[in-house]
C-alpha cells in the first residue's frame, strides 16, 4: 500500500493547471476529471488523494495538516503569513500586487489615505513602512468599484493582464511585489512523509516547462 499525501487545490482556473502539472508530474486521478458532486478524489497507486478548496483556503489546510500539502498565491502567503514551509515556485498564476488608483489622483500627504482591499495585512505593512497613515476598508471583490464610487482614494490588489483597471480608468501607482503560486508543504507531514513530497516536488519542478 502507497503512502497517501493529501493535495489542497485551488478551485478555478488556476487549479485546472496546477492539476495538469500534478498530472504531467505522474500524479493523475481519473476521478478527479469527472468529478460529479465528490469533493475528495484519489488514486492509491500513485499515493495522492486531492481536494478542491477556495483558494484563499489552501493555506489553512496545509498549515492545520488537513492536506499535507498544496498549491496557493504568494499573494494569499504574504497576507496570512501560515506557518508551513514553501517548497516550489511552480511559475503559474504569474501576477502583482499593486497600488491603483483613478488617473486624476493626487496624494495628499495631510490626509488619512482611504484604502479599498482584499489584502489589509499587506496594505498596512506597505503603508506602514512608508509612514504613511491610512484607513483600512476591506472588501471581499470588485475592488475596483471602491475608488469610482467614492469609497476609498486608492486599492491595493492584484493586476493580471492590467485590463480590470484600464477598463475602470484607473492606473497602477506602484508595485508591491510579484505573485506566482507555490506548492507549500504542513511542516509535521513534511518531517513523516518527506520522500513522498519531495518526490512530488521534483516531479512538478520537472513538468514545470509543459503547462502554459
Ligand atoms: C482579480 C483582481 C482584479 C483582477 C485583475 O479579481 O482582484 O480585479 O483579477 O485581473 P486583470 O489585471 O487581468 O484584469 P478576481 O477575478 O479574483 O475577482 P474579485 O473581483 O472577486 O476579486
Amino acid at each position: 500500500m502507497k503512502e497517501m499525501i493529501n493535495v489542497a487545490l485551488p478551485k478555478g482556473r488556476l487549479g485546472d493547471r496546477v492539476y495538469e502539472m500534478f498530472a504531467k508530474a505522474g500524479y493523475r486521478c481519473e476521478e478527479l476529471e469527472n468529478p460529479g458532486r465528490r469533493l475528495t478524489f484519489e488514486n492509491p497507486e500513485v499515493g495522492i488523494r486531492y481536494f478542491w478548496v477556495k483558494p484563499s483556503d489552501v493555506a489553512i489546510y496545509v498549515e492545520k495538516g488537513a492536506a499535507d500539502i498544496g498549491v496557493a498565491g504568494k499573494d494569499i502567503l504574504l497576507e496570512y503569513r501560515p506557518d508551513v514551509y514553501e517548497l516550489l515556485d511552480t511559475g503559474l498564476g504569474k501576477c502583482r500586487m499593486a497600488v491603483a488608483a483613478p488617473k486624476s489622483f493626487r496624494d495628499d500627504p495631510r490626509k488619512t489615505l482611504r484604502v479599498a482591499t482584499k489584502f489589509p495585512s499587506v496594505a498596512k505593512g506597505h503603508y506602514s513602512s512608508a509612514g504613511r497613515e491610512i484607513e483600512i476598508i476591506k472588501l471581499n471583490g470588485s475592488i475596483e468599484l471602491a475608488p469610482i464610487l467614492g469609497l476609498s482614494d486608492v486599492i491595493v490588489d492584484i493586476v493580471e493582464t492590467g485590463s480590470t483597471l484600464r477598463q475602470n480608468n484607473l492606473e497602477v501607482v506602484e508595485t508591491l511585489f510579484e505573485i506566482s503560486a507555490r506548492l507549500i508543504a504542513n511542516k509535521s507531514s513534511y518531517r513523516f512523509k518527506g520522500g513522498s513530497i519531495n518526490l512530488i516536488k521534483s516531479g512538478l519542478n520537472a513538468a514545470k516547462g509543459e503547462i502554459r
